[in-house]
């Protein structure tokens, strides 16, 4: 049978020990798993064996944080954290600036979206963060990507964290 390089295989529902087989069988050459607390994520370090856990993908945004425990963890071991739903999701993502107001602040201050402050603020926490906004309008793509040129202060971080 042949088999091709791909890139990290993300999933939540299949068995670690099922990625496992495939690392074994050379037909992934990472593994990324999804909505998994720090437990999981270790249990997935050990079962995989060091080095194949490639990203952890949670949520996490302005009004979503209960992740930022396994964000730390992913920044320490070198693991890449992937955000989902970073602006909040499609109703929440318009309102973004005014919903949460230090995010509205810090947009106002640099002259940008309160949604690339967002990704940039991610950004900025750890560099393993790499969120994955969603978007239907070439505008808003170009809009996100630009937040990985958008730099926030020490304080605009800390503001935006503790917010
Ligand atoms: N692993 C999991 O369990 C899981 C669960 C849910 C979602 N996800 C993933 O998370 C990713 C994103 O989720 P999502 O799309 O639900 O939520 P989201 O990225 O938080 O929000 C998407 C909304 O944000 C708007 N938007 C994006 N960039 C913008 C910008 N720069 N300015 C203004 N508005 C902007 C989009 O608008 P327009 O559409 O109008 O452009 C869209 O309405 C997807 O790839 C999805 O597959 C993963």
């Amino acid at each position: 049978m042949q088999t091709r390089a791909i890139g990290p295989v993300t999933v939540s529902a299949i068995g670690l020990g099922a990625l496992k087989e495939l690392l074994d069988a050379g037909k992934i050459r990472l593994a990324g798993i999804s909505n998994a607390s720090i437990a999981q994520i270790e249990a997935a370090r050990r079962i995989l064996g060091d080095g194949n856990l490639a990203s952890v993908q949670n949520q996490f945004s302005p009004a979503f944080r209960s992740s930022e425990g396994e964000l730390r963890y992913c920044a320490e071991a070198g693991i890449a954290f992937l955000p989902w739903t970073p602006l909040g999701g499609s109703d929440a993502a318009p309102g973004l600036g005014t919903w949460h107001q230090a995010f509205g602040d810090v947009a106002s201050a640099h002259g940008v979206s309160p949604q690339r402050v967002t990704l940039a603020w991610m950004l900025a926490l750890a560099p393993v963060v790499i969120p994955i906004p969603g978007a239907r309008r070439p505008e808003s793509i170009t809009d996100s990507a630009q937040a990985a040129d958008l730099v926030l202060t020490d304080a605009e971080v800390q503001r935006l964290s503790t917010a």
